[in-house]
């Protein structure tokens, strides 16, 4: 059976971008492969993080992830701190990777802009955590949104840059983006990505909003004033977009999404994509408020820190036995 890593981090509620660009592949998948889910909160300190916050955040993540339909028997569902192999091999990969490589990042350089002389250091060293993360389960592929192909691509090279060295201790993962909603844009800027950590909660649709919320929010979305309902990113991100949330969540084509609407207004889309939201964040959001509070969430959770722990902890005994770390020889 092939292995399959991935991870989100609990930097806020997570946003029907994650949904649709990770999380909901992660659910179709899980049948097919090994599957490691992590909820990455070492990457979410990459920038400051109110902590009373962060661990609320972590748990709503974890309900989640549940509630859109992962089952704890078939996956691995852990938190990244928990598996101090993480950490351990991330330091490794930051002395395998190049501080240039790391600096043409293209979050790094999102993230990094407007900070002056304070750049955290972990916004720099995030992708050879990534990368850590990644190669410790001997990953075959890794599920995740448009926006994180540069990162792979980097945990590719440092993965046959450290084989060239060592030997080939690692597996060279593949990227899988979904085929629809690889990229949700903001409803208020929709030439920039869904982010949960936004500070205007108008640009994302979070999967814990309320149905009116959900309305409000996707009737302000920003659109161009033509009112022809046509899929074309360049000259209409905000109409496309709107198209793109609709074809994933209902499984229709945008030709056929365009023809059912073409002769109608944006407003009529607009509602109709929100009914659409609401009907699919229902039962999420009820499972959700099920587990929230529950003691099988942490029995889930040590469960699955337990597991990734033995697997991690092989790899990484392999890594530090091949690299001369370790005072036994492999
Ligand atoms: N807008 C998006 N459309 C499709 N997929 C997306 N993903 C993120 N945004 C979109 C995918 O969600 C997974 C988890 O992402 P993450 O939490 O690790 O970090 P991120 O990519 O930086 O996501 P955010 O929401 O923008 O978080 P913040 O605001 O904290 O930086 C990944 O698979 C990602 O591709």
């Amino acid at each position: 059976m092939k292995t399959i890593f991935s991870g989100i981090q609990p930097s806020g509620i997570i946003t029907l971008g994650n949904y649709l660009g990770a999380l909901k592949q992660f659910v179709e998948l899980q049948q097919d492969y090994r599957c490691y889910f992590c909820i990455v909160n070492q990457h979410a300190i990459t920038v400051p993080q109110e902590p009373a916050q962060l661990r609320q955040n972590i748990r709503r993540l974890a309900a989640l992830y549940l509630a859109a339909g992962l089952d704890p028997q078939q996956v691995t569902l852990f938190v990244q701190s928990e598996v101090p192999a993480h950490a351990k091999l991330g330091w490794i990969m930051m002395c395998t990777a190049y501080v240039g490589e790391l600096e043409r990042m293209t979050q790094y350089k999102d993230k990094s802009q407007g900070r002056g002389e304070a750049i955290p250091g972990g916004l720099l060293v995030y992708p050879p955590l990534m990368t850590a993360d990644i190669l410790l389960y001997d990953t075959d592929f890794v599920p995740v949104g448009d926006d994180q192909k540069q990162h792979l691509e980097l945990t590719r090279d440092l993965a046959e840059r450290f084989n060239r060295r060592y030997g080939p201790l690692f597996q060279v993962p593949e990227i899988r983006i979904p085929r629809s909603g690889a990229r949700i844009m903001s409803l208020q800027e929709p030439t920039k990505k869904m982010s949960k950590s936004d500070p205007n909660p108008g640009g994302y649709i979070g999967l814990l909003d309320e149905p009116d919320t959900i309305v409000k929010k996707i009737k302000r979305a920003q659109t161009d004033s033509d009112n022809i309902i046509r899929y074309d990113r360049e000259q209409k991100p905000g109409i496309s977009n709107l198209l793109s949330i609709y074809s994933s969540l209902s499984g229709k084509a945008l030709e056929q999404i365009e023809q059912e609407y073409s002769g109608k207004g944006y407003g009529s889309l607009k509602s109709d994509l929100a009914e659409l939201v609401v009907q699919a964040l229902a039962p999420l959001q009820q499972r959700y408020h099920e587990l929230i509070d529950s003691q099988e969430l942490d029995q889930i959770l040590d469960q699955g820190a337990a597991r990734a722990n033995e697997a991690a902890n092989r790899k990484l005994l392999e890594v530090e036995q091949v690299m001369g770390l370790s005072r036994k020889s492999f």
